[in-house]
């Protein structure tokens, strides 16, 4: 065993598994899951089609895909006891809390819950997949008074989703969108919540428990939680006029700017250049262009004067924006497309599984004498 003793900071640059699952390329601004180009994937696949070729390895034929959707939503309903559950929380209720509560209700009443073979993985990933949307919408509607949405048999997992939560049936350019956009971030290789949902797999805990996990970790600012507050900026900006003074006071105070900067993409993250034409168009039909316009004025301004990108959350917010997603679920949105990379890192992690398990430098204090607790 080889022990390096000089701890590195964030982990940077530290590759900590073997994945078959997403190739990104941080220097050139690639990324493909399984091969495939995230551009052709978020343009000519469905979300349903990435998930099967995150868990299967492949792209679905017609067979395959129809039992996949199949099984998709038939798996849309949640047991009653999570919406008592939901019932029960308190009003203001973080949505993300209210989603990481949600995973471990659903993994009470899992049929499968404790198996990690394969099969029951792959079945386990499916549910979850279905169970989070319909729980994301179903805490949504309650927190607001409302009852829950019953799920439409007729739509596919994305518009559907669209309907559980605002009880309209999503244009098909708004469900396409929003269907992209699950896709973009379906998966990105060891980020920090699907890091997080591997440590717990291989300690052979279960599905319901790692990704439990990995939405603890993707609520944080610096993760998921960006989106919410790129919203929030632009919000505070308020007026396309008012980009240039935002900016200077950014500068000058050193601010930490949302949506901006990103520990693997250096030249640019090809998300958001694919989120950037989605957000247009979306913010075009929505009638508030200016969502739109302003997002692409920082854009310009903070790229010119730090050298910062925008990541795959910084364009995400305005088309969240205008297709009417509130504010505090944009992290939860995220989670709802992230469930497919999760289940399908833990799913590569069990197959081929060893502790994960780094050491730390320690700095405290040498050995001392114990200090009895009247002495001290
Ligand atoms: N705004 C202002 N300055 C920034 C930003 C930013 N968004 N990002 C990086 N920098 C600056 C830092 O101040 C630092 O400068 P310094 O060396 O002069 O102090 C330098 O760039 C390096 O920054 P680090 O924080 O060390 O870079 P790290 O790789 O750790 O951070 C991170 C990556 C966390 C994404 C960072 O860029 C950030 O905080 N961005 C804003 C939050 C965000 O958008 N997160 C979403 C990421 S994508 C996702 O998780 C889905």
């Amino acid at each position: 065993m080889t022990e390096s003793r000089a701890p590195i900071r964030g982990l940077e640059g530290v590759v900590a598994a073997e994945t078959r699952l997403c190739d990104l390329d941080g220097a050139g601004g690639r990324l493909a899951y399984r091969g495939y180009d995230i551009g052709d994937l978020a343009r000519r696949a469905t979300f349903e089609e990435v998930a099967a070729l995150l868990w299967d390895g492949e792209l679905p034929d017609r067979a395959r895909l129809d039992r996949l959707r199949g099984d998709l939503a038939a798996a849309r309903a949640v047991p009653a006891a999570l919406v008592e559950t939901f019932r029960l929380m308190p009003p203001g209720a973080d949505p993300m809390r209210a989603l990481q509560a949600a995973v471990a209700v659903l993994g009470l009443h899992d049929p499968d819950a404790g198996d990690n073979s394969r099969a029951a993985n792959l079945r386990k990933a499916a549910r979850l997949t279905s169970q989070i949307a319909t729980a994301i919408c179903a805490h949504h509607r309650i927190r607001s008074g409302r009852e829950p949405v019953a799920p439409a048999a007729d739509l596919d997992h994305a518009a559907n989703m669209l309907y559980m939560l605002t009880g309209r049936r999503p244009a098909p350019a708004a469900a396409r969108a929003f269907d992209a956009s699950l896709t973009l971030y379906a998966e990105h290789e060891l980020n920090a919540s699907t890091f997080t949902t591997r440590v717990i797999a291989s300690t052979q805990s279960d599905l319901h428990s790692a990704v439990a996990g990995g939405v603890g970790a993707l609520k944080g600012p610096l993760h998921g939680g960006a989106g919410e507050a790129v919203m929030r900026t632009l919000l505070e900006i308020g007026e396309v006029a008012n980009v240039d003074r935002f900016v200077a006071e950014a500068l000058a105070t050193r601010r930490r700017l949302m949506g901006f900067g990103h520990r693997v993409y250096r030249a640019g993250d090809p998300r958001a250049a694919i989120l950037r034409g989605l957000a247009e168009e979306a913010c075009r039909q929505s009638g508030q262009f200016k969502w739109y316009e302003m997002a692409a004025a920082l854009h310009e301004r903070i790229q010119r004067a730090k050298g910062l990108i925008p990541n795959v959350d910084f364009y995400s917010a305005p088309l969240f924006y205008s297709l009417g997603i509130p504010l505090d679920l944009f992290t939860p949105v995220i989670a709802a497309g992230r469930i497919a990379g999760w289940t399908a890192n833990i799913i590569e992690q069990h197959d081929d599984n060893r502790l994960i398990r780094p050491r730390g430098d320690y700095r405290g204090p040498g050995r001392r004498e114990f200090v009895p607790l009247d002495q001290r």
